[in-house]
């Protein structure tokens, strides 16, 4: 995702972030954890874009940023997210709380809960950070657990249980099971053996969550779906149409299997490889010569303590979130005349992402994405690669998220963070009938 940062009037800065929508995102990688200690084993699956170009320069930074250690990281600003130290003992103080005590419950969410507005805005670089504290949406027994712990006291401050319709934000655990759940289904054999195929040559997924109807009510659902992954990096192209098993996540069971599109012939795989290959044809077009942007004196923007950034007289604070992707705080610019600084926002972060098909049939009704709610916009985002995604001199961001067991993992480069150039010309004007000073350009 590009944050065009029109909106907070920063045109030169740009945020990105790989935004991944979640049909994107399949076949899951696995989790990985920090329990361990130590982040080389914290890092998911890299994706593995490939240059597209064989003229660029050679790359004169390494190919992966500098590795940070998370491990031993603490707070500095009252917005820092949790460190993951804070969540080794968000987990230990859950394990311990009386109502967990038989059974741990499923982390569906866990973040830092930020201090009131008015305590941020009182803090200034050097200060003591105000006590910091987690809020934690739990799954237990099929209920949804809101809770609040302060890391200083250790204590469990506040403890609510939902009663409201709805569920928490899904777990990559919560994906997981409803999908193998559904593929060891006996009914699948047929009706992949009805298009020529086996199990095996299946990729399932479940697209976007939902409940339909009175059948389906006060329950988890996530229909199933799969494709034909035979001779197509993009299964996508090749639909078992017609096809849709709904999965009750919390009972791991299907409750409906349909098929109405065994008739219905699965699209051929020719011409559905999008990756670059050295071999592919190239495109009709004249040979362009290589663009690049040079800094030679380096980048003007700085990030102290790992999430404040400061440009020109810009300020703000940034910092990766598992559903937001990112969040941007306390902007700050002064004012060039009087420099006195005055705030232009507080918090900033994308709500949602919502993607309705808007199609009636029975395999598509329930296709009506919300990638931040349901699924996380930082939990399925993947590493940025220098070079490609970013350009030289762009500084990286690790989110420090958590699985459903409770424990931290990286989501390293989610975020990286450059200058673009965006000199062009607002405006020009000149007169005839000046001869010095006459000609004005603004940028
Ligand atoms: C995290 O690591 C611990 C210890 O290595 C393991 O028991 C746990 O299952 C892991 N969790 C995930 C989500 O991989
Ligand atoms: C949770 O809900 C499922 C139905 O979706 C039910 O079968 C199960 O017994 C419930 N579990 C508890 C502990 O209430
Ligand atoms: C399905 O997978 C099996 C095992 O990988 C393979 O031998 C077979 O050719 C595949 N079927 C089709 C129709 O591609």
């Amino acid at each position: 995702m590009e944050i065009s940062s029109s909106a907070l009037r920063l045109p030169f800065l740009f945020l990105l972030v790989p935004l991944l929508l979640f049909f994107l995102l399949s076949p899951w990688n696995p989790l990985h954890n920090l329990s361990g200690g130590g982040d080389s084993a914290g890092r998911r699956a890299q994706f593995p874009p490939k240059s597209l170009t064989s003229i660029s320069p050679p790359p004169a930074e390494p190919r992966s940023p500098p590795r940070r250690d998370h491990n031993s990281a603490t707070a500095r600003n009252p917005l820092d997210p949790l460190t993951v130290g804070e969540i080794h003992r968000v987990r230990s103080i859950l394990s311990s709380y009386q109502p967990f005590l038989r059974h741990f419950p499923s982390i569906q969410s866990m973040s830092l809960d930020e201090p009131d507005k008015s305590r941020v805005l009182g803090w200034k670089s050097g200060d003591p950070i105000p006590s910091r504290k987690a809020f934690v949406i739990a799954l237990l027994d099929n209920q949804s657990h809101l809770l609040t712990i302060d890391l200083d006291s250790g204590r469990v401050e506040t403890h609510e249980i939902s009663s409201g319709s709805g569920y928490p934000m899904l777990t990559m655990e919560d994906v997981v099971a409803a999908v193998q759940t559904a593929v060891s289904y006996p009914e699948l054999e047929a009706s992949a053996a009805a298009r020529g195929l086996s199990v095996a040559n299946l990729s399932c997924i479940s697209p976007s969550p939902g409940w339909f109807g009175p059948d389906e009510e006060g329950k988890r659902i996530l229909k199933v779906l799969c494709f034909s992954k035979q001779g197509t990096p993009n299964f996508y192209m090749r639909p078992l149409e017609g096809l849709v098993m709904t999965v009750d996540v919390d009972r791991r069971e299907v409750l409906q299997f349909s098929d109405t599109g065994k008739g219905i012939p699965i699209p051929g795989r020719a011409n559905t490889d999008y990756r670059f290959r050295p071999g592919n044809k190239p495109p009709e077009m004249e040979r362009i010569n290589p663009i690049s942007m040079e800094q030679p004196r380096g980048p003007s923007f700085t990030v102290t303590d790992g999430h404040l950034v400061k440009w020109a007289n810009w300020e703000f604070h940034l910092k990766p979130d598992q559903r937001a992707g990112l969040v941007v705080s306390r902007v700050v610019v002064r004012d060039s005349e009087t420099g006195a600084a005055r705030s232009v926002m507080y918090k900033g972060f994308p709500s949602e992402l919502f993607v309705p098909y808007m199609d009636a049939d029975e395999g598509w009704y329930f296709k009506s994405y919300m990638d931040a709610g349901e699924f996380g916009l930082g939990a399925t985002a993947m590493p940025l690669v220098p070079l490609n995604d970013c350009p030289r001199n762009a500084y990286y961001m690790d989110g420090i998220f958590v699985s459903a067991d409770g424990q931290p993992f990286v989501q390293s480069n989610m975020i990286c963070l450059f200058e673009r150039y965006a000199g062009d010309a607002a405006w020009r004007h000149s007169e005839l009938t000046v001869s010095s000073g006459g000609q004005e350009v603004r940028n």
